[in-house]
């Protein structure tokens, strides 16, 4: 009788074992919770007004959201990277969410099957501060919308002409800027090289989509323009993720000043644009989008949204990335003597590589952030929609398996690495994105900064001033964009 009952009961046993063994869900690697509770719970958990009891609350039950209001969107997601690998699924905010640094499943989702991912996350009341809410193209959670603005305005402006023009515009932008050199100054023949770069960009954009001829804006406005972009991206990364419960007041309203105040810088460019009697009609970004509010086909709100983020798209990132190089040549005569000599020879394998390898070593889009719109599988794992992603491009750009020198400053890491290899699916360097939702000014950014960097190497030296610390030793900050945080004051001189 109990022989009967003992085997009975294993035969339960193991049926039961084996039925919950072949029903169990795969997922991809990454901390499993304790007991997993309902998400009401986390909603109560943010209501409660004493800040430590909250924060306590979430770091035990919700660790990983918890690690996201403390840290920034990359740093977060480098933690997990390191803890669980290149692939790894969290729960942030009540959503699934993948970390990836993984080539192929990236490929898969920036281009393999882009399709379903052209969403990005975030928290909708913080877009809406932001004017990012279905408005423009960069955050737009309307896929239409989206799809229509991109196309119409930001492809369709991003032609070959545009790219032709955008030689001759660089090249006249930098001399308009080096015109006024000591408005950089921050004393004698030292320039803050940041601000110096930014302006050169914003010059550049203003001619080419706003139709803005360069020396229209004058020197004073350049700079206070540029500063208004900076501050935006401070809003942008303070808006954009955490819960509303996590907002600051005298923060949010200083935020939301610097968002006015560049939405104001928006409206003036128009102004200006309108007062120059010489309208060029090619201008396609500006006019394309005038002509589209004369048809009603876009509201007010959404051209200004497109205008603002032309302006911090195309002024930043080149700029740091440009930064970035200089310094690094600061410290390396060898590179910079090498890039000099085949400048002068009509060559220009390191000036590419040396601009890849800055946007490699310190990438000024550390992240992507998608969101999957139906549900998919990778690898038989399944991705229900609304998923979050997070390409970790910072570590996946330094691994010492696609890099012969990961963590260094190198160009010998780059040199076998295509800007423009789109179809590979096991595309390691990817530092503009790929697919249907990649930057859509990547070779704009090409262009300028490789006239940029020639035309300023050529005529003058850059020395690291006393004080500035080096391209390893500076500190950035890791945010949605990445920045630095150190002052970057060089000497400039005429050759
Ligand atoms: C070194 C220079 C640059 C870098 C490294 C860079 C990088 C990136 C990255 C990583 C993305 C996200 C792509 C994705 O989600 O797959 C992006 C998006 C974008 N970039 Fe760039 N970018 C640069 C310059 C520019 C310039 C000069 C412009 C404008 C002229 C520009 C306009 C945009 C826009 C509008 C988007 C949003 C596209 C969308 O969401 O549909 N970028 N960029």
């Amino acid at each position: 009788m109990l022989a009967t009952t003992t085997l009975i009961f294993i035969f339960i046993t193991t049926v039961y074992i084996l039925l919950r063994y072949s029903t169990r869900k795969k997922t991809f690697p990454g901390p499993k919770p304790l007991i997993s509770l309902p998400n009401y719970f986390f909603d109560t958990i943010l209501t409660i007004s004493n800040k430590k009891l909250r924060n306590n609350l979430l770091n035990i039950f919700f660790p990983e959201s918890f690690q996201y209001t403390v840290l920034t969107v990359p740093l977060a997601s480098q933690y997990y990277t390191s803890k669980y690998g290149d692939i790894v699924q969290i729960n942030l905010f009540n959503q699934p969410t993948i970390i990836i640094s993984n080539p192929d499943f990236a490929d898969y989702i920036l281009r393999r099957n882009g399709k379903n991912y052209t969403l990005r996350f975030g928290n909708p009341s913080g877009l809406e501060y932001l004017g990012m809410k279905n408005k423009g193209i960069i955050w737009n959670t309307n896929i239409q919308r989206w799809k229509y603005q991109r196309l119409n305005f930001f492809q369709k402006a991003l032609n070959t002409k545009l790219l032709d023009d955008a030689k001759y515009v660089s090249n006249d932008a930098v001399d308009y800027i080096l015109k006024y050199v000591e408005k950089y100054e921050v004393k004698k023949d030292i320039i803050d090289t940041m601000d110096f770069l930014r302006s050169i960009t914003f010059t550049i954009t203003c001619h080419l989509f706003l139709d803005l001829p360069i020396g229209t804006i004058s020197i004073e406005k350049t700079k206070y323009y540029v500063n208004s972009v900076v501050q935006y991206f401070k809003a942008w990364e303070y808006f954009l993720l955490k819960p509303t419960q996590f907002y600051d007041e005298t923060q949010t309203s200083q935020h939301e000043k610097s968002i006015e105040q560049l939405n104001n810088v928006v409206n003036e460019l128009i102004s200006e644009r309108e007062m120059n009697n010489n309208n060029n009609n090619n201008c396609l970004f500006i006019n394309s989008l005038l002509n589209a509010l004369d048809n009603q086909q876009i509201t007010k709100e959404e051209m200004n949204q497109c205008i603002l983020e032309m302006l911090i798209a195309g002024t930043d990132t080149s700029s740091v990335t440009m930064f970035y190089f200089l310094l690094a040549l600061c410290d390396r005569k060898e590179l910079e003597e090498q890039l000099r000599r085949e400048l002068k020879e009509n060559s220009y394998e390191t000036l590419t590589n040396g601009l890849k390898e800055s946007m490699r070593f310190k990438p000024v889009g550390p992240v992507i952030m998608r969101c999957a719109i139906n549900d998919d599988i990778y690898n038989d794992i399944p991705i229900k929609n609304g998923t979050n992603i997070i390409i970790n491009l910072a570590d996946m750009h330094r691994r010492n398996e696609n890099f012969t020198l990961g963590n260094q400053f190198n160009i010998i890491n780059v040199e076998d690495k295509d800007l423009s290899n789109t179809n590979n699916e096991k595309n390691v360097f990817v530092p503009f994105g790929v697919g249907p939702k990649e930057c859509v000014g990547r070779w704009l950014a090409k262009v300028e900064m490789e006239i940029i960097i020639e035309k300023l190497i050529l005529n003058y030296s850059f020395e690291r001033a006393n004080g500035t610390k080096t391209l390893e030793e500076l500190q950035t900050r890791w945010d949605i964009a990445q920045q630095p945080t150190d002052p970057g004051f060089m000497l400039i001189q005429k050759r």
